[in-house]
């Protein structure tokens, strides 16, 4: 018999599979009352109007490939979308690419920019696929590791210091996934700067929370310096702010030689994205703004719930301001973020995940989701209390 666990490429196998999977899956295969806090996904269904749209699509017939980069008419339905929240006009024509979830456009990028042994700045805490789109594409991944004293902002000199001649592109992502933080435009500013020293270096943004920021309602983002246009692509989507997750669309913009090569590569492996979720884009790109506010409204409403519930079982945390995560600290308590985790789950069958699954500075803290009913969340920190006092007394 062939061993083909033999086969398998070197880089997939050192890559983990992402630990958030593994409490998502391990809660569904328990019995009773376990509640899911783990996944970053909207309670939510899309909005009507919304999913109508992709209906209708259906019913007329458009149930063919798209072209290669999208529809002309829902690729120009996200630019002028991107015009009226940024401020910042982009070509439906050669600068945006429609892509399989925000996820396709990371891995995309990676692939397109990434000779084997290029270093990529990656902004940790973070989401798990920045690091394994990197290595997949033979890249190698340097951390820089935010703090929670710094509210996890990215500082200036944290960049820099990061910087070497190999340096091809750097990525981040806020608001964040794990820690709810938000970066102003005021210390963008600050980013940019240092991004002005070295202009080799290209820019990713990861912007998939943009739309839940509960600081302010226009997001602030990197595509907003002119100085940087030649050089930073906007990652976004469809999936959190648009409770769209299962439609599998998401976008990429920047500039034309990036996302043609990008496209290239969507070409040969993808093809195009779902036309039925094209045909729901261009509703919610132009249509979404009320619906939107109503979800980002509830967010808000559970975040203050849980930051509360956190407070009351006496675990410090940093206020989240955007996505829909917080990221409490478990310090003090003796145990790993993974056994944390575990032991949370298998005894009062709440499940969370690791802050370690976002890096090795997450360690010390869990990620806790509010996309979850406010009756979840309630009794979720009822049962985190008890955990945490049972910890306290050494139980
Ligand atoms: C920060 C961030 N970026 C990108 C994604 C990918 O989202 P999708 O592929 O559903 O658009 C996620 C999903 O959790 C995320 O948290």
């Amino acid at each position: 018999m062939t061993d083909i666990t033999g086969k398998l490429s070197d880089v997939v196998t050192s890559v983990p599979p992402s630990a958030i999977r593994r409490f998502f899956d391990l809660a569904n295969e328990m019995k009773g009352n376990v509640i899911s806090l783990s996944i970053g996904e909207p309670d939510f269904v899309t909005p009507w109007n919304i999913r109508e749209a992709g209906i209708n699509s259906l019913r007329e017939g458009y149930t063919h490939y798209s072209p290669n980069s999208g529809y002309l008419e829902a690729r120009q339905s996200i630019c002028d979308y991107i015009n009226r929240r940024y401020g910042v006009p982009y070509s439906a024509k050669d600068e945006i690419l429609i892509t399989v979830g925000g996820s396709e456009g990371l891995d995309l990028v990676a692939r397109a920019l990434i000779n084997p042994g290029d270093e990529v700045i990656v902004v940790e805490p973070c989401f798990v696929a920045y690091k394994a789109t990197v290595m997949f594409a033979h890249g190698v991944p340097v951390v820089v590791s935010t703090k929670e004293e710094n509210d996890y902002k990215l500082l200036p000199e944290e960049l820099e210091a990061a910087i070497t001649d190999k340096t091809k592109y750097m990525i981040l992502g806020y608001p964040s996934n794990p820690t709810g933080s938000v970066m102003t435009y005021e210390e963008l500013c600050g980013i940019r700067d240092v991004l002005m020293k070295h202009p080799d270096i290209v820019v990713i943004s990861d912007e998939l929370y943009c739309e839940l920021n509960y600081l302010t309602d226009k997001p602030a983002s990197l595509i907003q310096f002119p100085e940087l246009r030649d050089r930073v692509i906007m990652i976004n989507g469809f999936s959190k702010s648009y409770a769209m997750t299962g439609w599998r669309i998401g976008y990429s913009v920047g500039p034309k030689p990036l996302i043609a090569a990008m496209t290239k590569i969507h070409q040969y492996c993808i093809m195009s994205s779902p036309s039925t979720s094209q045909f729901a884009v261009i509703e919610a790109a132009a249509n979404g703004d009320s619906c939107i506010e109503e979800m980002r409204n509830e967010y808000n409403h559970r975040r203050r719930v849980l930051l509360k519930g956190l407070a009351d079982a006496g675990l410090k945390c940093f206020t989240p301001y955007g996505a829909f995560y917080a990221f409490p600290s478990i310090e003090g308590l003796g145990l790993s973020s993974d056994e944390f985790c575990e032991r949370f789950l298998l005894e009062k069958k709440v499940a969370i995940v690791p802050g370690k699954a976002f890096g090795e500075c997450g360690e010390g803290h869990v990620r806790i989701s509010y996309a979850a009913s406010i009756e979840d969340i309630k009794e979720a920190v009822i049962r985190l209390n008890d955990f945490v006092q049972e910890l306290k007394k050494g139980k």
